[in-house]
């Protein structure tokens, strides 16, 4: 049997059960004063490198949305586990004007590109530039922030993915019980990994229509690209070399393209080597 809950005040956080990244937002106020809270309301928004964008949610009168207004730029700092109680202090309502780090094991560094500081001790980073700012009626104010830079430990940045999770054994929200006791996971305990296979019946790459001639070698490259990307990098190859006054996607063209989307060739060999031991 279901039975409907209450939607109440705060629902995505004491009813709903969301997990979520916990983040520590780093912003100055407009006298340089440096201010940090915990914020999970965080979601990638566009995923493209061209302009790398995020998502992210405040209560409109917390100093760091307050900071956001005034000065634009943050820093958005990931901890592990092991600074949760940290964590929660930041979380405290002090005074405007306090830096919150100063009552905890949290050191400043200067950041790379943005004036508010990064935390030593958190392995990920995001340096943003608010782009566009939303004030929901009596509710949320909402921040679509420019990524000015990823900036991780050094040690990580070559590191697999599983190790990655592991070394950085971030913690993961799952909500409050009455804005008191906040509740934590880590990632790093139990990991399951699930491989993505091809649904069943599906003829690899059928999905996707050309709209042009295409050699036999970009072909055979645009069929080792994921199948749930694969139109769009069919779409946007065909506009790049179109836009060129191209007859035909030549694989030249198609490399061009996708290093100017980011897409290296090392990164594009990662997921054909996938392709062969799949
Ligand atoms: C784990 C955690 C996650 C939080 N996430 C958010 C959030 O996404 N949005 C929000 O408005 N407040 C969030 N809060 C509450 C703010 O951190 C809290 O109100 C803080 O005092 C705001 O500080 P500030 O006024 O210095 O910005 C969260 C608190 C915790 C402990």
């Amino acid at each position: 049997m279901k039975k409907e809950a209450k939607i109440r005040p705060f629902w995505y956080s004491d009813v709903w059960l969301f997990p979520k990244l916990i983040t520590i937002v780093t912003s100055l106020d407009k006298d340089g004063k440096v201010n940090a809270a915990p914020y999970s309301h965080i979601m990638q928004y566009d995923v493209m490198t061209k302009n790398p964008r995020m998502i992210i949610g405040f209560r409109q009168d917390s100093h760091t949305f307050q900071n956001i207004c005034a000065t634009k730029e943050f820093v958005v700092n990931c901890p592990t586990a092991d600074y949760l109680d940290d964590m929660m202090e930041t979380a405290r309502f002090y005074p405007e004007g306090v830096n919150e780090l100063d009552h905890t094991r949290f050191t400043m560094i200067p950041s790379l590109h943005v004036k508010p500081p990064t935390i030593e001790q958190c392995p990920q980073i995001a340096e943003c530039v608010a782009e566009e700012i939303v004030r929901l009626d009596k509710s949320s104010g909402i921040v679509i922030a420019q990524i000015k830079a990823l900036v991780f430990d050094e040690e990580l940045i070559e590191m697999g993915r599983e190790d990655r999770i592991r070394k950085m054994n971030l913690p993961i929200g799952l909500g409050d019980e009455d804005r008191q006791d906040y509740f934590h996971t880590t990632i790093g305990g139990h990991l399951s990994v699930h491989q993505l296979g091809e649904a069943p019946g599906s003829t690899r790459g059928s999905e996707v229509r050309l709209s042009m001639a295409w050699d036999a070698d970009a072909l055979q490259s645009l069929m080792t690209i994921p199948p749930m990307v694969r139109k769009m990098v069919t779409d946007q190859t065909e506009e790049y070399c179109k836009s060129r006054g191209d007859d035909k996607v030549t694989k030249a063209r198609m490399d061009a393209h996708a290093v100017e989307q980011g897409m290296t060739p090392e990164l594009m060999e990662r997921f054909q080597k996938k392709k062969k031991t799949a």
